[in-house]
């Protein structure tokens, strides 16, 4: 019997480097993908087994023809992540058009055509599927400083994992999001940078603000998100589908 099967886009880095290790570590083979091809390879290497592809979630046909080599080599697809996203930092009023729809073509968009191809090949395989989308703690509450685009594309992810839920769920497939707050990867990193700019104070100061906002007392990890993916992945989550799992410290209750 070959191994289960799990896809992580956006794989190459922070938390999606830390859900493909994850997943890895609990028996999965991992289809490791990124835009960025060399950081995918890095993910992959160190887990004991996986392969990495180049992905752009922004391209449904190259959506689709990643699916489909998974299915031909493998014959099974049992756990799609969406987890590729962007952000920058800038005030509302300062966001162009380009960056608006570049936002929303990654976080929202890639998300869509994964779940489409994903969702096709599991009714296809008769697969009970999970599809987990990563969201974020700003995908349920607006009151984030200089994100409003990132707000809105996240913001659409959850309603989208709602409806994929509910369409799905007669097939047997499950679709969940996770919604982590503030957690130390290359992006946080360059938010820091742009939050302190925007707010005219150094960096150290507004990760001990984000620090305080968050009851219990430290920045996430993204080892602290993929244990809650694999949780989503696993039978023990058998009864979840259409939620957004929040895992952010406390930083945001709902
Ligand atoms: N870091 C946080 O505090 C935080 C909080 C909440 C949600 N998130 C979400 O978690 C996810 C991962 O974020 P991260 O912090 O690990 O960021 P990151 O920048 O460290 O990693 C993101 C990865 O996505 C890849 N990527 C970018 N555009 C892509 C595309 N078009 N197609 C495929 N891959 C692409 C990048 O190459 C990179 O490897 C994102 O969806 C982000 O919005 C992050």
């Amino acid at each position: 019997m070959s191994l289960p099967l799990a896809a992580v886009t956006g794989a190459g880095s922070g938390i999606g480097a830390a859900i493909a290790t994850e997943l890895g570590r609990r028996g999965y083979h991992v289809v490791v993908t990124d835009i960025d091809v060399a950081a995918a390879r890095r993910t992959a290497d160190a887990i004991a087994s996986a392969e990495a592809h180049q992905l752009d979630v922004t391209d449904p046909a190259a959506c689709e023809a990643i699916v489909q080599k998974i299915v031909g080599v493998h014959g099974r697809l049992d756990v799609w992540v969406s987890n590729a996203g962007i952000s920058k930092m800038q005030r509302f009023i300062d966001v162009s058009a380009a960056d608006l729809a570049r936002n929303f073509e990654v976080n929202t968009y890639g998300v869509f055509y994964c779940g489409q191809s994903a969702a096709r090949a599991m009714i296809d395989l008769g697969t009970p599927g999970r599809i987990i989308n990563t969201a974020s703690m700003a995908a349920k509450q607006g009151g984030v400083p200089f994100l409003a685009d990132y707000v809105a594309s996240k913001f659409a992810v959850l309603g989208l994992t709602q409806a994929m839920a509910f369409e799905l769920a007669p097939h047997g497939i499950r679709v969940n999001s996770v919604c982590p707050g503030f957690v130390a990867t290359p992006m946080q990193t360059r938010e820091l940078a742009w939050e302190a700019e925007l707010r005219g104070v150094d960096p150290e100061t507004v990760k001990q603000m984000w620090i305080n906002d968050t009851p219990l007392a430290r920045l996430q990890s993204p080892h602290d998100v993929a244990k809650v993916v694999a949780f989503l992945a696993s039978d023990d989550a058998e009864f979840i589908t259409g939620e957004a799992l929040s895992v952010n410290g406390g930083a945001f209750m709902d």
